[in-house]
């Protein structure tokens, strides 16, 4: 038997073996699930299956069997005091290695494994890894015996984390105590100047734009939601996060640089935009974004403790979503960068998303959600690599706004179904989204390609949020006139 062959019996093995009543049941107790029957169900949208033996290295799921090893870097953090221990990168360096050779992939896995390395970016190609700097050594040591090559693309990742957010210039403050809020394009701010955005939008423009929390993350924080919208009976409505991991700067500072131009610019904005209901969580995960601003620069996950009397902290927020939840590309160590929780939801950040669409009358057209880096147009399915039936209107849409992407400020994004372009990575936000009968569903995840990686440094933020505008701006053409 081929091994196409063999994966789709697998495969169908794997959907005959769990019944999907039994998967609603466990997911929401006492409801129908998923609310709208539109989007069929993955047992009748296998198209293509392709062999995913050999996962793309980010699948950590070999990590189940390590022992709780980020110790270090999660315990550092005791936000409520004031001396905060920040994790020191010092030394350490991001590699980029091509992984078409084989047994690279499990040579890496290994040195993950054994805390030598963490990954960053990758996909079925290449990875970015972070060495860190007292591995440097042994890892170097092991790549030459292996025969990998490599090559090192940031030498000194402390001193680019140290020159990545410069504070703004004289100028820059003066107008910022002049325009009514802090926000700017020309720095990463913190969840407090975000927030006090939103509320200076929504007491400026209180005719267009509103503004709510939809729950309040592990620690607290509030999960705020603003709303565009004309009032108008009948429009669409377009769901747009950001933030859901921590580190990905690029993700707020993009979503608000839309909410920002959106609402200053109502009136004279197209029809397209004027005409769509829009819904902006610029920061899902609240309390990793802040962790990244005082503790650790490279933080991923919320907040939430994992099992109790066990150092780690943290779930991987885009492996908690409820739709073939627990899959491939997720681990159940809570030590893991990809821990995907103890269930579905079982993280207030996720649930409030979920509550909020299921809840809410307007019927989606579009989520998007934004992280980086990698320069990548992603629709679903993330959980296999399998595509829904309309992967043909996904893909051509898809493309349609990289080239806007493209012919607006230059870069290029691939598209492409997560699960096939990048690697299989069960409960992620959009495979939930499309699962509610979400019709344009996309991860879009920003620049670079890996020179900077998740540290890309401000002069970053105006092109690659107005570039990433003029796709949004597709996308709006579409679901309003769709
Ligand atoms: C399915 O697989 C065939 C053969 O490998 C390929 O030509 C085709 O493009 C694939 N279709 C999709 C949707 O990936
Ligand atoms: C994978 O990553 C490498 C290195 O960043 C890049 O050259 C290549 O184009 C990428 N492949 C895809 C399909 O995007
Ligand atoms: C590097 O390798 C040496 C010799 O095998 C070992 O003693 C040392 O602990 C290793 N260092 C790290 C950081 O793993
Ligand atoms: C690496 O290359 C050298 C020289 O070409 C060869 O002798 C050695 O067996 C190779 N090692 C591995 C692990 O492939
Ligand atoms: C949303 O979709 C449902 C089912 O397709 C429909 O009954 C309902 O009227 C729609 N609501 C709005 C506000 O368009
Ligand atoms: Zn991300």
């Amino acid at each position: 038997m081929g091994s196409r062959a063999h994966a789709v019996v697998l495969l169908l093995l794997a959907v005959v073996a769990v019944p999907s009543i039994a998967l609603i049941k466990e997911l929401e107790p006492g409801q129908v699930w998923p609310e709208r029957g539109s989007v069929k169900q993955p047992s009748d949208l296998i198209q293509n299956v392709t062999d995913t033996t050999e996962d793309a290295v980010p699948a950590e799921s070999e990590l189940e069997d390590a022992p709780p090893e980020e110790v270090l870097i999660t315990k550092a953090a005791d936000l409520t005091k004031n001396d905060v221990q920040k994790v020191d990168y010092s030394g350490a360096q991001v590699w980029k290695v091509p992984t078409d050779k084989t047994g690279v992939k499990n040579i890496i896995s290994r040195l993950r494994r054994r805390n030598l390395l963490s990954t960053w970016g990758g996909n079925q190609t290449y990875i970015d890894v972070l060495v860190k700097s007292n591995a440097i050594t042994n890892v170097t040591r092991i790549m030459k015996r292996e025969n990998i090559t490599y090559h090192v693309v940031i030498d000194d990742l402390q001193k680019r984390i140290d020159e990545e957010n410069p504070p703004l210039d004289q100028n820059e403050l003066e107008l910022q105590d002049r325009r009514g809020h802090r926000m700017t394009w020309k720095q990463y701010h913190r969840l407090a100047d975000i927030h006090g955005f939103m509320d200076y939008l929504a007491k400026t423009y209180p005719s267009i734009v509103s503004v709510q929390s939809i729950g309040k993350s592990f620690e607290g924080r509030d999960l705020k939601m603003l709303r565009i919208s004309n009032g108008k009976a009948g429009n669409k409505a377009v769901f747009i996060d950001g933030g859901i991991h921590a580190r990905e700067w690029i993700s707020p500072a993009t979503v608000t640089y839309f909410i920002n131009q959106f609402a200053e610019n109502f009136d004279v904005e197209s029809e397209d935009i004027k005409n769509i209901d829009w819904y902006f969580v610029p920061v899902l995960n609240p309390d990793g974004y802040e962790y990244t601003h005082m503790a650790d620069r490279l933080w991923r996950k919320n907040r939430k403790p994992g099992v109790v009397g066990r150092a780690c902290y943290g779930t991987d927020l885009n492996r908690n979503f409820g739709y073939r939840w627990g899959g491939k590309g997720a681990s159940n160590n809570p030590c893991s960068e990809i821990y995907r929780g103890s269930r579905a939801f079982s993280e207030p950040e996720t649930k409030a998303v979920s509550n909020f669409i299921k809840n809410i009358a307007s019927n989606f057209t579009a989520y998007l959600t934004y992280h980086s880096y990698g320069q990548y147009l992603l629709y679903p399915w993330g959980y296999d690599n399998v595509v829904p039936p309309d992967y043909e209107q996904l893909n051509l849409v898809g493309n349609n706004i990289a080239q806007a992407i493209q012919q607006t400020g230059g870069s290029q994004y691939s598209v492409g179904s997560s699960s096939g372009l990048l690697y299989p990575a069960a409960g992620g936000s959009d495979d939930w989204a499309k699962a509610q009968g979400i019709k344009y569903t996309y991860t879009i995840e920003l620049s670079d390609t890996g020179k900077y990686g998740f540290i890309l440094p401000t002069s970053y933020i105006e092109p690659v949020a107005r570039e990433n505008l003029a796709g949004l701006r597709v996308l709006a053409n579409v679901v309003h006139k769709g």
